[in-house]
């Protein structure tokens, strides 16, 4: 699935609940507004006259735009102060004249912040806070230097943050193609880690530090703590470092700092493990967990644990209830599930084996199948899809839903008036599922949106209804589409 929908799924609650304290701050109206309005006729003028400059492309009926605007115009103020000042820009990117400019900045979601620097020539993702003063501090640091001289023990201390990602070059003086090669991978990476420069290495906390360099030492809040690299080739070393900052395994739970590391979680290509477990209990799993992670490394599988607490997106998202934790969930790249529930920390290897080995069932996500189902459309659920829709015999017509949708609530009683119409006809049946609360093989279904209507004839055929929704229109395709009662025999049964 979408790597948007599974970020925002476990980020968005911690999102939400991360700047609720902030609410009550933005009274005061101020007349002035510090953040740039940019649109279509003067973007590129506008840019192209910044050395670096912020821009937020929104859509005025977005959630999170509305919380961001406080906060934006706050720090947008502040930065105008600073010495240069700094602008923030904003484009209703909603706005029909700006979607060409949007797209040209791949916006797929709102608010998307970029950064643009040398008047738009380079672009990066602002990957940032959302509140004011971390926004503050985010761009002042984003519109220096891509990398800071460590000149004291003073500077070591506030510069390395114990939580964060931070990489710090030694070099036995600042000149030389070492030290440029650096300086690059510095000013490539600059979004997502802090960069550093000293001549001395006694200054950093961890590691030799009798090195005189050159060498790069990464410092991480997560496995061996620290890594040296005596690589100066701007590609080798920058992917050795995405490297290093992937944790063995990646640690879920309200706590901010770890959000970057689940986004690269997500963002790999890797089968996915998810541990969810009561962090009250966290620490009889830990180590086994971690064992399991270290011997599937550099093998197709990540891992994470989540805390049950801060996971209420992704028990929703997989079907699961509290009770079954502490569980083991794999999901696969395409889209396959397995789920291990009431696990215990002693089990983990062994079952993710089998997993390995192809020896788990994959998991499916479904409603109890009803005990009653007589209501003229018929309700199918994960559970019982196989056997209502293809091995039924029956010209099926079925509705994907989702409980939310509009045009499903208008379409639910004209789907009642055509199943009450086709009552009498044994060859034939309406159905629904919601497909939110019901995996289906999404290979064979694409819904891409709700309502979504397939049309399965009694023989196998398969096709979506793509026409009119008015009774008249769906009873006219059904009527096209089925197969006659005669048509059927065993010998013809496609599947
Ligand atoms: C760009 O144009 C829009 C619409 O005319 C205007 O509201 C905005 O102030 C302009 N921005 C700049 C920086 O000139
Ligand atoms: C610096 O980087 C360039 C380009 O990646 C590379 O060709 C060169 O060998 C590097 N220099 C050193 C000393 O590694």
């Amino acid at each position: 699935m979408a790597i948007r929908v599974w970020i925002s799924l476990f980020l968005c609650v911690c999102a939400l609940l991360g700047s609720e304290s902030y609410a009550s701050e933005n009274e005061d109206t101020q007349s002035k507004e510090f953040v740039v309005t940019l649109d279509h006729s003067n973007f590129s003028d506008f840019v192209g006259r910044h050395k670096f400059i912020v821009v937020e492309f929104y859509a005025p009926w977005c959630g999170h735009c509305k919380k961001l605007v406080p906060e934006y115009e706050k720090a947008a103020e502040i930065l105008s102060q600073n010495d240069p000042p700094v602008v923030l820009a904003k484009v209703d990117a909603n706005e029909e004249q700006n979607k060409a400019l949007a797209g040209e900045f791949d916006v797929k979601g709102f608010p998307t912040l970029k950064i643009l620097r040398y008047g738009g020539s380079v672009v990066q993702d602002y990957k940032g806070p959302r509140e004011a003063d971390g926004i503050v501090s985010y761009v002042k640091k984003q519109s220096g230097p891509a990398s800071a001289e460590i000149k004291s023990s003073k500077d070591a201390e506030d510069f390395i943050d114990v939580n964060k990602i931070i990489i710090v070059g030694v070099f036995p003086e600042f000149s030389g193609e070492k030290f440029e090669n650096f300086t690059a991978v510095a000013e490539r990476l600059r979004a997502d880690y802090d960069f550093g420069h000293t001549l001395d290495a006694k200054l950093l906390p961890r590691g030799d530090s009798s090195v005189s360099g050159p060498v790069v030492r990464l410092f991480k809040p997560f496995d061996e703590l620290f890594v040296d690299f005596q690589v100066f080739d701007v590609d080798a070393l920058a992917k050795l470092v995405e490297e290093a900052t992937i944790p063995t395994v990646t640690v879920f739970n309200k706590d901010p700092n770890n959000h970057p590391f689940v986004v690269k979680f997500f963002n790999s290509p890797n089968a996915k493990a998810m541990l969810f477990v009561n962090f009250n209990i966290f620490d009889s799993f830990k180590s086994k967990y971690h064992e399991v992670a270290e011997q599937y490394k550099g093998n197709d599988i990540s891992f994470l644990i989540g805390d049950v607490e801060a996971s209420q997106g992704a028990f929703q998202y997989f079907g699961l209830k509290e009770d079954q934790t502490p569980l083991i969930i794999i999901q696969t790249n395409e889209g396959e599930k397995y789920l291990k529930t009431n696990v215990e920390p002693d089990h983990i290897a062994s079952w993710v084996k089998e997993f390995k080995d192809g020896k788990v069932k994959p998991y499916k996500k479904s409603e109890p199948i009803p005990e009653v189902n007589n209501e003229p459309v018929k309700v199918v659920v994960a559970d019982n899809f196989q056997d209502m829709v293809f091995n039924s015999g029956k010209n099926v017509l079925i509705e994907f839903y989702a409980p939310w949708c509009g045009h499903c609530k208008q379409l639910a009683p004209i789907l009642d008036e055509v199943a009450v119409s086709f009552e009498s006809d044994a060859d034939v049946m309406i159905a629904k599922i919601d497909a939110t609360a019901n995996d289906y093989s999404q290979g064979t279904f694409e819904v891409k949106g709700y309502p979504t209507l397939y049309f399965k004839s009694a023989s196998g055929k398969l096709l979506q209804h793509q026409g009119g929704r008015t009774k008249e229109d769906i009873i006219d395709f059904i009527q096209k589409n089925r197969d006659k009662a005669a048509e059927q025999s065993p010998g013809k049964d496609e599947l």
